[in-house]
């Protein structure tokens, strides 16, 4: 058995970050998503490994290397487009060759790892399986029909009228016959080829198609609410330590990983929160959630529920929230102007402004 990783795509949803850093390795935790997917796969005894790339090749070639780090060995398939998942499938033909293979969404974040679904995959050879996960708002993603047998039977993308509330997770087990599908399927309106197209197809023309629910949460880490949840749920179950240096008069709550070369000087963290090695934080109040990369500088400043990336600075700005903030970003405070509020107030009303 073979994976197939993608993480090539536009990430139009995470930009401006995206224009100069793979969506993939925006980290988790002070990880990189798409490792959390790698070593899935490793855990599942899956050690051949094709990895798609696009634009950002040389970043994810860097990160991930010969993959020997991961106990795994990758080969890398460039797409000179995202023209779509089931696309990406297309191009990987000659690595792929006869073997049954699991498609891995670089950006998708799979709790519980997929052992379990590759061994009823290879015990019940369909000719594809899907995972699917139960979601509130089942308009906004792929969606799956079922029979009573829990066979699939139809697919929707993005239906304005769900016929259930299960949704595609980006991982999906293939045999063989997936490689005919992607090669009838033509694109779509948005000029992609659907990986839920080639899957309708294998519906169409008689396959064996089956599911599982899975229970572990998953996220599409493609936005950036969606990446602050997962780093708050990887957070949740981080083993607290402090390797760095923390002087007396700072305060540690929680669970809080200080690595080795971090400095906390006059400061507060509550945890969960991690920080990386060779940030150096002063007179700064550190919140829940919060994952603050390697090199950074956070002084005379709030943070919580955020993730700030490598080397950047925020410096007395005051509280920051619910933020995703890039590789060697500077926040410092706007120049104080005079301000006016201008207003038009009804009789009896109470304004409250910000002084
Ligand atoms: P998506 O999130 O569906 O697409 P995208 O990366 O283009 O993002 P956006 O919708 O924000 O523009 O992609 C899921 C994963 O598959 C992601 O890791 C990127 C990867 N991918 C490819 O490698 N090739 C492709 O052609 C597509 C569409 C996605």
């Amino acid at each position: 058995m073979k994976a197939l990783v993608l993480a090539g795509g536009s990430g139009t949803r995470l930009r401006p970050i995206t224009h100069t850093s793979a969506k993939q390795l925006l980290p988790v935790a002070n990880k990189p998503v798409l490792f959390y997917g790698l070593e899935a796969i490793a855990d599942a005894g899956i050690t051949d490994v094709g990895i798609v790339v696009g634009d950002s090749e040389a970043e994810i070639r860097n990160a991930v290397g010969d993959g020997r780090a991961f106990g795994i060995t990758v080969t890398y398939i460039q797409q000179r487009a995202p023209l779509g998942i089931a696309h990406a499938v297309l191009i990987a033909r000659e690595f792929l060759g006869e073997d049954d293979f699991v498609l891995y969404l670089g950006d998708n974040f799979l709790v519980g790892g997929i052992t379990d679904v590759v061994d009823t995959f290879l015990t019940q050879r369909p000719d594809a399986q899907i995972l699917l996960t139960r979601v509130a708002r089942p308009s906004e993603f792929g969606v799956a029909e079922l029979d009573g047998t829990g066979r699939v039977v139809g697919l929707q993308e993005k239906p304005q009228r769900p016929k259930s509330d299960l949704a595609l997770v980006g991982v999906y087990l293939f045999g063989t016959a997936i490689h005919e599908a992607v090669r009838a399927v033509r694109p779509s309106a948005r000029g992609e080829l659907e990986i839920t197209h080639a899957l309708q197809w294998l519906i169409d023309h008689g396959s064996d198609l089956r599911s599982t629910e899975v229970s572990g949460y998953w996220k599409d880490t493609g936005n950036v609410a969606d990446m602050l949840e997962v780093n708050r749920l990887v957070l949740e179950t981080l083993e607290p330590r402090v390797d760095g240096e923390v002087d007396e008069t700072s305060e540690i709550i929680g669970r809080v990983r200080i690595d080795a070369g971090a400095t906390v000087r006059h400061s507060r963290i509550v945890g969960p929160a991690v920080i990386g090695s060779g940030s150096v934080l002063t007179d700064t109040y550190v919140g829940p959630f919060t994952s603050i990369a390697q090199g950074c500088r956070i002084q005379d400043s709030e943070i919580e529920f955020s993730i700030v990336l490598k080397n950047a600075s925020v410096t007395g700005v005051g509280r920051i929230e619910a933020s995703l903030i890039g590789r060697s970003v500077e926040v410092t405070p706007a120049p104080a102007v005079p301000r006016a509020h201008r207003l038009v107030l009804g009789d009896h009303s109470k304004a409250q402004i910000s002084a």
